[in-house]
């Protein structure tokens, strides 16, 4: 029976891009779901979008010399286009900054406030004595009162997970000066967590989630207690009759899920819409996060909902996953510990990162990308096995079945397995979509596709061919191998979408794969007679010289100014250049220009290609800077531009300007723009 499934992923911060140590945890299982559940022919409601309040966004917009808001309008719009790449499907992808957001999560606090769960307290609070103001969450690094790591963030601990109080910090200093802080009482507004402890206690021991999650939500039953949930900073959502403070933004962030779920029913033109999914006993939510989110979607938020007047739903399902590292350490762009996505996506697919992802997701414990990982499961098993299946199934068909499907008759025993273990893997890898097992899964989808070709080899269709009193068992060999790469298309469709719609096509089909029903397709005998496309190759073969490559190129710290050794060298000078006159110069225009996408010029060490924002228009330069700039160092920043230079053409590409830069190819640097738009005059 049909039911309404809310599917949430974790609302990542739009403070800088996102990269596939996060993809592991929330969002690659968040869509692997989403995609079966639709298939399965469920009503799916799936939302993510971006978090964009709080002191990380403060702090680093500040570091980059933009507003907050021009540093989350960039990011939401990086990792928004980042998510598209990797084929995600949610069904919309909201921000916290919407005035929607801003409504609903005051109406929230209000309402909280009228039925007595908020208090105002005055405590003593960190202060800089150094900064001349109170610190909170970002701002305030100490010793994590629960494991004890010295480099623990003010609000929650990124080595164990757990969320605290600033004040409960052990030897908490200052972010940015590295002072120490000193109590001081300031008053804020305080939710009363306890009052929620018996209530959520009962819940929590009705779910039958993962260890991990019950165990790590548990810990905080037990001490809950009243926690702040305001700040101090223009940068956030107002909150009513406090002016100068603003929400905590682990107070307005879960709203964001409600908002969003709003935000897709103005969409779409039903604005009570949202009603469905949130206010209906007879929906499921599923709310994918990272481990470091437990406690927030396990007791505050829970806590925040039971508190309001409309019966929101709590969360059916908590699949939380534990963290996804590159090469046996955290992803570290700073020190050259990443993997670069431009240059990444120039080389593989998404389908590529997609499994070997899913393949290794970090379900019970951390697990990690690794380049020879990455190198065997496309090569020995999405090429070697499914790819190859395919490959020889469809060339056998054309040679010698006149490229059509044979008819499904005359099984032997042979032919009776292997039907058998079609059947109970297609059932496998429903249980392990279902059940949140993304490794199974792409074992199951693997399992089948080695299966058939051990079939394959059994029947040896190829001597069949020679006699012609093998036809009807040659026939039924081919139609069977079809009928398992159809069952492969669909286990493969939620993990693998792109490569399953061509393998669905390859087979003669025309419609959308993603929106046909998971039990017709199960079901479904193929057409005898349907006409098969030419098999065409699905996956590349990875070399070993380009994954060594690869391998070097991690660790290498981005060149940067400040790594160049000082010289004392006497500089040299370059000749100045005969005078002009000031309508010379007059005659070139110049104008901020603000990068919006940076990548190599491929063959170029010394070239990036930039879509650059004018205000009026956008341009592509090309730009000899690469020496000195990676690409992602670019993003966002506002640069000078030549802006009436004739268009050139630099290695095939149209360069319709050129950025000024000071120094030589080996160390530039670029001069910066703070506040002025984009399209300025610069004289
Ligand atoms: O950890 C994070 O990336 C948070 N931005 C997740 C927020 S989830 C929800 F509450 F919005
Ligand atoms: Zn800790």
């Amino acid at each position: 029976m049909s039911q309404k499934i809310l599917i949430t992923s974790a609302l990542p911060y739009a403070n800088g891009p996102i990269h596939f140590g996060h993809i592991a945890g929330a969002y690659l299982p968040g869509d692997c779901y989403a995609r079966f559940q639709r298939l399965r022919g469920h009503e799916v409601l799936y939302l993510c979008g971006s978090d964009e309040h709080g002191v990380a966004i403060t702090l680093s917009a500040e570091m980059a010399g933009r507003t907050p808001k021009e540093h989350v309008d960039l990011f939401h719009e990086i990792n928004r286009q980042f998510f598209q790449k990797l084929q995600f499907s949610f069904d919309h992808y909201s921000r916290t900054t919407w005035s929607g957001h801003y409504r609903t999560t005051q109406e929230f606090f209000l309402v909280l406030q009228r039925k007595g769960f908020i208090e105002e307290k005055t405590e003593n609070h960190l202060y800089s004595e150094h900064e001349k103001r109170f610190l909170a969450d970002r701002y305030v690094v100490g010793t994590c009162p629960k494991c004890g790591f010295t480099e623990a963030r003010g609000d929650e601990c990124q080595r164990c997970a757990s969320s605290y109080e600033a004040v409960d910090l052990k030897n908490p200093r200052s972010k940015l000066s590295g002072t120490p802080l000193v109590l001081r009482p300031s008053t804020h507004l305080y939710m009363r967590f306890d009052l929620f402890k018996d209530q959520l206690k009962k819940w929590l021991e009705s779910k039958s989630w993962k260890e991990n999650v019950v165990r790590f939500a548990s810990s905080y039953i037990d001490d809950l207690r009243p926690r702040a949930i305001t700040r101090d900073s223009d940068w956030g959502i107002p909150v009513p009759g406090y002016p100068g403070k603003v929400f905590y933004v682990w107070f307005d962030a879960p709203i964001g899920y409600i908002s969003a779920a709003q935000e897709w029913a103005q969409s779409i033109a039903e604005p009570q819409r949202w009603k469905d999914f949130w206010l209906m006993d007879d929906t499921k939510l599923v709310q994918f996060i990272g481990k470091d989110n437990i406690p927030f979607h396990a007791i505050f938020f829970p806590a925040m909902l039971m508190g309001q007047d409309l019966p929101y739903k709590l969360p059916d399902e908590l699949p939380a996953n534990e963290f996804y590292l590159l090469e046996g350490r955290q992803f570290s762009k700073s020190e050259g510990w990443y993997i670069d996505l431009a240059d990444f996506f120039t080389h593989y697919t998404t389908d590529q990162i997609r499994f070997a992802i899913a393949a290794n997701a970090p379900e019970t414990s951390d697990s990690e990308f690794s380049w020879k990982d990455f190198q065997m499961r496309c090569n020995a098993q999405l090429l070697g096995k499914l790819g190859n299946f395919v490959h020889r199934t469809l060339t056998f068909v054309h040679q010698s079945c006149q490229g059509q499907i044979p008819s499904l008759c005359c099984f032997n025993q042979d032919d009776e397995a292997f039907l058998e273990q079609i059947n109970e893997l297609t059932e496998t890898a429903a249980q392990c979509f279902e059940n949140f097992h993304l490794r199974k899964a792409c074992q199951a989808l693997m399992d089948l596709a080695q299966a058939g070709n051990v079939y394959f080899d059994l029947k040896k269709p190829w001597f069949l061919a020679k006699n012609p009193s093998g036809r009807a068992e040659l026939d039924a060999c081919i139609a069977l191998c079809l009928h398992c790469i159809k069952t492969l298309a669909l286990i493969a469709s939620p993990l693998i979408p792109e490569s399953a719609q061509k393998i669905w096509n390859m087979l003669g089909n025309q419609s959308d794969l993603a929106k046909d029903s998971w039990e017709q397709i199960q079901k479904m005998a193929l057409s005898s007679g349907q006409k098969v496309a030419e098999p065409h190759v699905l996956f590349r073969k990875i070399e070993d010289d380009e994954i060594s490559r690869q391998i070097e190129k991690l660790g290498q710290v981005i060149h940067t100014q400040k790594e160049i050794p000082l010289t004392s060298e006497p500089i040299q000078y370059e000749p100045l250049k005969p005078a002009i006159v000031f309508n010379q110069f007059d005659a070139i225009d110049l104008r901020v220009g603000q990068v919006l996408e940076a990548e190599k010029v491929p063959k170029s060490k010394k070239l990036l290609k930039l879509l650059v924002d004018l205000g009026f228009e956008k341009r592509t330069i090309v730009s000899g800077i690469a020496l000195s700039f990676e690409p992602d160092q670019l993003i966002g920043k506002k640069i000078i531009v030549v802006a009436n230079l004739a268009p050139a053409k630099i290695m095939g590409i149209e360069s319709q300007g050129m950025v000024l830069a000071a120094g030589d190819d080996a160390k530039l640097e670029l001069p910066q723009i703070q506040d002025l738009a984009p399209g300025s005059s610069v004289s």
